[in-house]
Formats: structure tokens, sequence, C-alpha cells
């Protein structure tokens, strides 16, 4: 758990000055918003989207307080160290409201964006997880939101974090064994800041990105294919083997009993 005093001890070094020299068009900086502590970005994306809708408004944090994952898990986030951004994005704008095509798509331009910055090779546990060796280095959560003025379109808020030089052993016990972030030593060789570059450059976009080719190169990086799983969908947990992604991104896998299954949504756990 990070309090507010963790966050209030850190010196800042992450800001929309330090973000806008690497931007490819220097106006999404005024969109950009950074805050030194916050609960979550995604709570805050949210309530601007509601407020004043813009495409393209970028909250980032150097802490949260209270960020989340799926399933209402916690997300931690310490000072310093992470990268915890998140987008208002209209689906009109973006051509796809599907929540899975929305998050493949984030997980494909964040391991690219990681990939060209830190020249590694991100890979994508399904169906929102950013891996590297295989521990979880960060992880996507795309909400949709309707309101009542904005006549049935939908926004969506898509939420991206990244351990960035969070050391080992400063990640909670009970999640230390599967995590890890892109220097685990804590001494990064690229800022926080040319990062968040390089993922806004890669997904605001003004027109709609193309979806099979979204989910062709997600599918090149799911590294659970062909993999013995364990699902868990709500409080059930079964064996399977993931074999393949359709075309909206759910998980095919085959059942002990030899049945094929299209997983919509859930969580898979692979031994480490
Ligand atoms: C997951 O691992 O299940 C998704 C994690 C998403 C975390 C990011 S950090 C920025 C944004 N704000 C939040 O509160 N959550 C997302």
């Amino acid at each position: 758990m990070v309090t507010r005093q963790d966050c209030e001890v850190f010196v800042i070094s992450i800001s929309a000055e330090g973000i806008k020299p690497f931007l490819d068009s220097p106006d999404i900086a005024e969109n950009i918003k950074v805050y030194p502590i916050i609960g979550s970005t995604n709570r805050e994306a949210r309530e601007q989207a509601v407020r004043n809708p813009v495409h393209g408004t970028v909250i980032i944090a150097d802490c949260q307080t209270q960020g989340k994952g799926r399933f209402d898990r916690v997300f931690f986030s310490p000072p310093g160290s992470g990268l915890y951004m998140s987008f208002v994005l209209f689906s009109d704008i973006m051509g796809f409201a599907n929540p899975t095509a929305i998050t493949a798509y984030a997980a494909v331009r964040v391991c690219e964006a990681i990939d060209s910055v830190c020249d590694i090779n991100m890979s994508i546990k399904w169906v929102n997880d950013i891996y590297l060796n295989r521990k979880k280095i960060g992880g996507i959560l795309a909400e949709a939101i309707t309101d009542s003025n904005s006549h049935g379109a939908v926004k969506i808020i898509l939420g991206i974090g990244i351990n960035v030089s969070t050391k080992t052993n400063d990640f909670p016990e009970e999640i230390r064994r599967g995590v890890s972030s892109l220097y685990p030593e804590g001494n990064p060789s690229i800022s926080r800041n040319l990062l968040a570059a390089a993922i806004i450059n890669r997904i605001i976009l003004t027109d709609a990105p193309d979806e099979r080719e979204v989910l062709s190169r997600y599918k090149e990086r799911l590294f659970i294919l062909g993999s013995d799983i364990t699902v868990v969908q709500g409080n059930k947990a079964y064996e399977a083997k993931a074999l393949d992604i359709n075309e909206y991104g759910h998980l095919i896998v085959k059942m002990k009993d030899g049945q094929l299954r299209a997983l919509l949504s859930g969580d898979v756990r692979l031994e480490l």
C-alpha cells in the first residue's frame, strides 16, 4: 500500500514539459496533465471525461495511492519508479468500442513503445498484462463510459501502468514472485518522460487503426499460446490449454475433456 506520505517525500521528475520534446505532435501536450500524487489516474480521467470530454486527454501521476487493476485489484504505484497514465479516447475516433479490442490495441502499442525506447522485446499475457521474461511488468485497464450528454457515444478510459525501475524487493511480498520492472536494479537508462511520450505517440490516433492488424500483432506477442494454463473465472478455476485468439480477441482454450471454449474475459495463470 502506497501512502500519501511515501509520495510526498519524492522529487517529481516526470512532467508535461519533460514529455513535450519527445511528442510527434507538440499540440498533444496541451491535453497532458501530470500530478505528483493522485488516487487513481483512471478515476481522474473518468471525471474529466464527464466534465470536459476531449479526445486525447492524458492524465499522468508520479504516484497513485489507489491505483487499480482489473477485478478491483490494487495496482502497486510507488513514487519515482513507475509510469501511471490514463487516456480519454472517443470510440468513434478510435473505430472500436469493444473493450477487448481496445485492450489488445493498447497492449500492442505499449509493447512497441517499450521495445523501441528500451531495445527489448516485450510480451503479452492475455488479456491485459505486459510481460518481460515471464514476469508482469505492467497492465492495461480499459473502461467504457457513456453519459447522458454524449448521445450514446462511448468514451474509453484507457489506463496503463508500467513498473519502470521499481526494485524487486520494493514490491509487496504477496506479489513479488510474479512481478518485476523494466530496470529491476533501480537504475533506468531511459527517462519516464521519454517512455511516456513514446506511448502517447502510439496511442492517440486521429484515424481508426486496422483492427485485424492489431489482433495479428497482439497474437504474435502472446507468449501463452500452446501452454497449459489455469483459467480463473469468478471463484471457479480449471485447467486448459491456450490455443489461439479469435477475431474478437477472445482466447480459445481446449478443456481437459477436449471441448473448445472462447473466453471473453477472466484471468489466466501459468506456472512461472
Ligand atoms: C491490471 O494489471 O489489472 C491493470 C493495471 C492498470 C494500472 C493502471 S496505472 C494507471 C491507471 N490508473 C489506475 O488506477 N489503473 C491504471
